[in-house]
């Protein structure tokens, strides 16, 4: 089953600017949601499936490969869509990870528009503590969190019943479900973003 319907379709996501940097960050007018989360939990992918598109954001079964902070227009309700470049890649060099964590915190700092995080979480793995040290970090400025499973064609119903509760209890929020994959939850996550970007859903 899948429910790519009404609202994937009514949304459209337009990439407006790629920043690597802290001085590419612009100042959007408009209110921002960011997509958050490890690297390789499936960000892009997500950003994908909820614009109804194949290669809009770059995905790669390499970790690591999202590596600005790119602001996608949602149309026609004008709010952005940042997907944040996965933090915990290993593999990447110290120095990497150091500007990566450098220019991410200076978005989430600066952004005065910015609604809400979406956190992704991995359907599959125990909360892990570089995630809750995001919630640590977005709960002492205030973001709201909206936590997200992701790859959850890849859980049986009880792990992802499981993995909820678990996420419920620590955040106080029940986790939607999403697979970009199979294209389920997506109409469910749109109402939510839309519900946090500007209190509606989305209408032309
Ligand atoms: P970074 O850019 O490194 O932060 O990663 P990301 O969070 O953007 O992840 P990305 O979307 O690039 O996906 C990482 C891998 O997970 C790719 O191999 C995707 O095909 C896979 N993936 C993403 N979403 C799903 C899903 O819903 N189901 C399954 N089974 N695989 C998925
Ligand atoms: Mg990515």
């Amino acid at each position: 089953m899948n429910d790519t319907n009404e609202l994937v379709k009514r949304h459209s996501l337009e990439l407006i600017i790629c920043a690597h940097t802290k001085s590419q960050i612009p100042e959007v007018e408009e209110v921002q949601i960011a997509l958050a989360g490890r690297s390789n939990v499936g960000k892009s992918s997500l950003v994908n499936a909820l614009a109804g598109r194949k290669k809009l954001a770059k995905i790669s079964a390499t970790p690591g490969k999202t590596r600005s902070i790119n602001f996608y227009k949602v149309l026609p309700c004008d709010y952005y869509l940042v997907d944040l470049p996965g933090y915990g890649y290993a593999r990447a060099s110290h120095e990497e990870q150091k500007n990566w964590s450098n220019v991410l915190e200076y978005y989430l700092d600066s952004s005065k528009k910015l609604k809400a995080l979406a956190l992704l979480l991995d359907c599959r793995l125990p909360p892990q503590t570089i995630d809750l040290g995001l919630v640590e970090y977005a709960r002492a400025r205030g973001i709201p969190i909206l936590p997200v499973l992701t790859k959850t064609d890849k859980c049986t119903q009880k792990e992802k019943k499981l993995k909820q509760e678990e996420w419920q209890t620590i955040l106080g929020t029940m986790p939607l479900l999403v697979s970009s994959q199979k294209k389920q939850g997506l109409e469910k996550l749109w109402q939510t973003l839309d519900e946090a970007a500007i209190g509606k859903f989305c209408e032309e």
